[in-house]
């Protein structure tokens, strides 16, 4: 009985796209932590350094805007702070030009991508029916039955509140760009999981970005294989791209040529 009960509860969560992890006994304990106010971290053998990752005095953490945005998207994301962190930082390097999220769910990643540069025009791209194909041995983390439990509809009016040039576009990308003026791409957050999208996707855009633009891709070296062997295969046909990866579980892909002679930053 209770065996069921955990199997239909853990199948519910799959079905909506959510990972789902057994609790440690050791969570336990540090929620007890928590409410005590202290915050505990193990210490694995696997990851020998302690913690991961220290924020407090990270300015991106500290700026009214970005906590506003998080409030925002984060019931409405899969992407953790730090990941969100990385997007915000990077889409304001970018620009002039457009920018896209290709694999939005339920919108939250984009809408924070949007709130980091709200002038900029945005399109949002996604099935809302989940994953057309999973190549074997390369997206076996996935699976067929997960992000199907959104619509278009859902993305939209969580932009509707910030009057933004956003246009959302339900299909499989990039076939469901082809007819759409997407301007010089400034910024893509790719995040489409598997191979045949993320391979599809980067040979789609390697022309239509813009000077000084930038593409994150999300999950990088984290076990899906399909998208890092599309990365692979990407460069290996772009001498003119580079890739370097980001903590925790994204990389950076851009033209080398396309931020020659580029104003250095200020501070
Ligand atoms: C990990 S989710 C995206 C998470 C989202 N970026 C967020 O912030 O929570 C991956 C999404 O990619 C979508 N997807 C996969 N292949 C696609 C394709 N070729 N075109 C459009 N969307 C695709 C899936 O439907 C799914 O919603």
């Amino acid at each position: 009985m209770l065996r069921a009960i955990k199997d239909n509860t853990k199948r519910y969560f799959l079905d909506r796209g959510y990972q789902v992890d057994k609790l440690h006994p050791a969570s336990l304990v540090r929620l007890i932590a928590r409410k005590l106010g202290y915050a505990l971290y193990p210490i694995s053998p696997e990851y020998p350094l302690y913690p991961p990752v220290i924020g407090q005095d990270l300015a991106v953490l500290k700026e009214p805007a970005f906590q506003e945005s998080i409030k925002a998207v984060e019931h409405h994301t899969l992407l953790d702070v730090a990941r969100l962190a990385n997007l915000w930082n990077l889409a304001r390097l970018t620009g002039p030009g457009t920018m896209l999220e290709v694999g939005t769910f339920r919108g939250g990643g984009a809408l924070h991508i949007s709130n980091a540069c709200p002038a900029r025009e945005m399109f949002v791209f996604d099935t809302f029916e989940g994953f057309r194909s999973l190549a074997p041995g390369l997206d076996d983390i996935f699976d067929r039955n997960w992000f199907k439990d959104t619509t278009a509809e859902h993305v939209r009016l969580l932009f509707e509140p910030f009057n933004r040039k956003v246009t959302v576009v339900k299909g499989f990308f990039p076939n469901s760009a082809e007819k759409l003026d997407l301007g010089r791409v400034a910024f893509c957050h790719l995040d489409v999981d598997v191979y045949e999208a993320s391979r599809d996707s980067l040979t789609f855009l390697a022309d239509k970005l813009a000077d000084r633009s930038l593409i994150v891709l999300d999950d990088f070296q984290r076990g899906a294989h399909g998208l890092d062997r599309a990365v692979g295969e990407f460069l290996a046909g772009h001498e003119q791209f580079t890739c370097f990866p980001l903590f925790p579980g994204q990389a950076l892909l851009f033209s080398r040529e396309l931020w020659n002679n580029i104003p250095p930053l200020t501070p």
